[in-house]
């Protein structure tokens, strides 16, 4: 009799898809490897509170219907599990950063535990792990987040909808399917028009640091 083999199917699945992209975007791969090993150390967490907001609850559900690709079949896997929670409440009354903390919302999935969200309810990754930090965000259609940096490595992969992707001086347009790549302290932003974005997110890197918006 053969032992219990301990597989979690998100974990599993969001490994196997990082070593493909890492083939597929060579520029990533150490990036890539960082993530898989971490992945590959990962593990469950006891489920936890799972704040929501009217954003998730407008727009996931559509996101999720609309999916394309790997990504967003991992955030299927993981959708009704996850807690969500809203960025930069410093910047509460800056009314560019109102607009969009009503409108733009992620969830923990892999990260260490709590999550700061500044006096909101903190939602529970759904695996620990102190390496990188792991999510799934919705932007709601009409949101510019800002241009900001950060230390962290990242890299979004667009599950649904579109959106215009700054990264230093360049502005792109991203939709289903699309790897957005952020190396170290690069300048970038993320602005939707008439739809919203659902995108998984890795931090790879510095997965403790905190994004510094650019106002000039
Ligand atoms: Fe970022």
């Amino acid at each position: 009799m053969s032992a219990p083999v301990d597989h979690d199917p998100f974990l599993d699945g969001f490994a196997e898809f990082a070593h493909a992209e890492a083939s597929r975007h060579p520029a990533m791969a150490e990036a890539m490897g960082a993530l898989v090993d971490a992945l590959e150390r990962s593990t469950p967490l006891e489920t936890g509170p799972r704040p929501t907001y009217p954003v998730i609850d407008e727009h996931l559900g559509p996101c999720l219907d609309a999916v394309v690709g790997a990504p967003g079949e991992l955030l299927r896997l993981v959708a009704d599990r996850i807690g969500w929670t809203i960025p930069y409440a410093e910047h509460a009354g800056e009314s560019d950063m109102d607009h969009m903390r009503a409108n733009y919302a992620y969830a923990p999935i892999v990260g260490t535990n709590p999550i700061s969200s500044g006096g909101l309810e903190e939602p529970f990754p759904l695996y620990a792990s102190a390496d990188v930090f792991a999510g799934a965000v919705v932007q709601g259609p009409g949101v510019t987040y800002p241009s900001h940096v950060h230390k962290a490595t990242e890299i979004f992969w667009v599950a649904a909808g579109t959106a215009d992707w700054q990264m230093g001086d360049e502005w792109t347009n991203r939709g289903p399917g699309a790897t957005i790549f952020h190396p170290t302290g690069t300048r970038h932003a993320t602005v939707t028009t008439d739809e919203p974005q659902l995108m998984l997110f890795a931090w790879t890197s510095d997965a403790d640091c905190v994004p510094v918006i650019i106002r000039f």
